[in-house]
């Protein structure tokens, strides 16, 4: 893809641009987006460009699954909405404790502060009550394993395939960063969360299954291919006797693991057929 077209808005991808000029209140959304970011504190993960990848993911699967599926259901999706619960969907993470996300950026979409933000919006009809309360509830959604509506479903599956592939076995090396945590923590984090998603039917659109397809390595499936990764993470580990019996770190190996984090990764994507960093 030419580089002019892909950045032809602040960095923002071909299709996002042009929902942009279709909606322009998705523009102010995403600037809001970045004021948020730039007036709290730094996340390597949860942050706008995170947000910004689920959106043009949510756009692709939006568009794909009309192609794929001519069901009522994605008939009547709104992209609009789509696109504008991805570009909010984690600023909870900057407005409060991580863990209760989903709900802090809900109540924040409703309060007064959010709502003060967007008034010459409302008032110019770009976007009213009702698509606000839908937008909030999607985000309230997003890390539930049930969605009311196909927006929630489409946005839940762009967030499921940030954790997908190659991109997402970084994705994952940025939460470890931004929650501070080890890699053995993160290595269980990630196979019993993928492990989780894989046993249930973890996509709900054709269009996101397609897509996890494409980000596979070797003949596997995005998901497949992080599971793998992380298993293998957690092999070394256990191979190197850096996890006791009880499946915890051993105290005075610690140390000693933070500083070959680097060479078990990249021993992880050797098993894995692939060279660290490609
Ligand atoms: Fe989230
Ligand atoms: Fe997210």
């Amino acid at each position: 893809m030419e580089q002019s077209k892909q950045n032809s808005i602040d960095g923002v991808a071909e299709n996002i641009s042009a929902l942009f000029k279709i909606y322009p209140v998705l523009k102010e959304i995403w600037v809001y987006t970045n004021e948020i970011a730039k007036s709290s504190k730094i996340l390597v993960a949860h942050n706008p460009r995170h947000m910004m990848w689920d959106a043009k993911t949510a756009e692709i699967i939006y568009s794909t699954e009309l192609e794929l599926n001519k069901s009522e259901e994605i008939g009547q999706a709104n992209i609009k909405l789509i696109v504008a619960a991805a570009l909010l969907h984690d600023i909870g993470a900057y407005l409060g404790e991580y863990k209760l996300h989903d709900i802090t950026g809900q109540k924040h979409i409703m309060s007064t502060d959010f709502l003060s933000k967007f008034f010459g919006s409302i008032r110019k009809n770009l976007i009213d009550m009702d698509e606000i309360e839908k937008i909030a509830t999607i985000v309230g959604e997003h890390n539930n394993y049930q969605q009311s509506t196909i927006e929630s479903k489409i946005l839940y599956d762009a967030d499921t395939l940030n954790k997908a592939g190659i991109h997402g076995i970084f994705q994952s090396f940025n939460i470890q960063k931004e929650f501070g945590v080890n890699l053995l923590k993160v290595a269980q984090r990630m196979v019993d969360g993928v492990k989780k998603k894989l046993d249930s039917n973890y996509y709900y659109t054709l269009a996101a299954k397609k897509q996890d397809q494409s980000m596979g390595e070797h003949g596997l499936g995005g998901l497949e291919t992080t599971q793998i990764y992380w298993e293998n993470v957690l092999d070394i580990l256990n191979e190197r006797k850096y996890i006791s019996a009880d499946g915890i770190l051993r105290p005075n190996k610690e140390i000693r693991l933070f500083n070959n984090e680097k060479s078990i990764q990249a021993e992880a994507f050797m098993r894995l057929g692939l060279q660290y960093g490609s």
